[in-house]
């Protein structure tokens, strides 16, 4: 395989995250460790069209501010078709967590996500999408044609 050098500009904490990230994970080389992220979110970005796929939209958010409650469930009877499971977990006091399981295509998923993830009073949110071509036969004949996206 030919392999280009290039070199990268980063901010101190970026680097230091970067090491932590490479010890953590047992990478020989910051080199390893960096084509590994690339690749994870390629991967993902190729997502970003049609596969269908299963996620999960994790959400963190202060339990006392109703408001962000009711507007997670707005958003929740608006998406029906991808939402297939919700689990709400009182983690203290203070402190909601809800993960909304999810199936469909990647592009209404991220889309969905976002919409959670944005709103006023979300500490903290995630979607992790994990790909599953064999979730629709149909879906894999379609891939045999040349992708856009890819
Ligand atoms: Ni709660």
């Amino acid at each position: 395989m030919l392999v280009s050098r290039f070199s990268v500009s980063l901010e101190v904490e970026l680097l230091e995250a970067l090491d932590h990230y490479v010890a953590d994970n047992h990478f020989p080389n910051r080199s390893q460790a960096l084509r590994q992220l690339i690749e994870r979110n390629l991967v993902e970005k190729k997502w970003q069209c049609n596969h269908t796929v299963a996620g999960a939209i994790t959400l963190l958010y202060d339990h006392h501010k109703r408001e962000v409650a009711s507007k997670i469930a707005d958003i929740q009877h608006e998406a029906l078709k991808e939402i297939i499971a919700v689990q709400h977990i009182h983690l203290s006091q203070d402190l909601c967590m809800e993960i909304i399981a999810v199936k469909g295509q990647a592009r209404e998923l991220t889309t969905l996500a976002d919409k959670l993830i944005g709103l006023k009073g979300i500490k903290h949110g995630k979607l992790v999408m994990t790909q599953s071509d064999s979730l629709s036969e149909n879906e894999k004949a379609a891939h045999h044609h040349h992708h856009p996206h890819s």
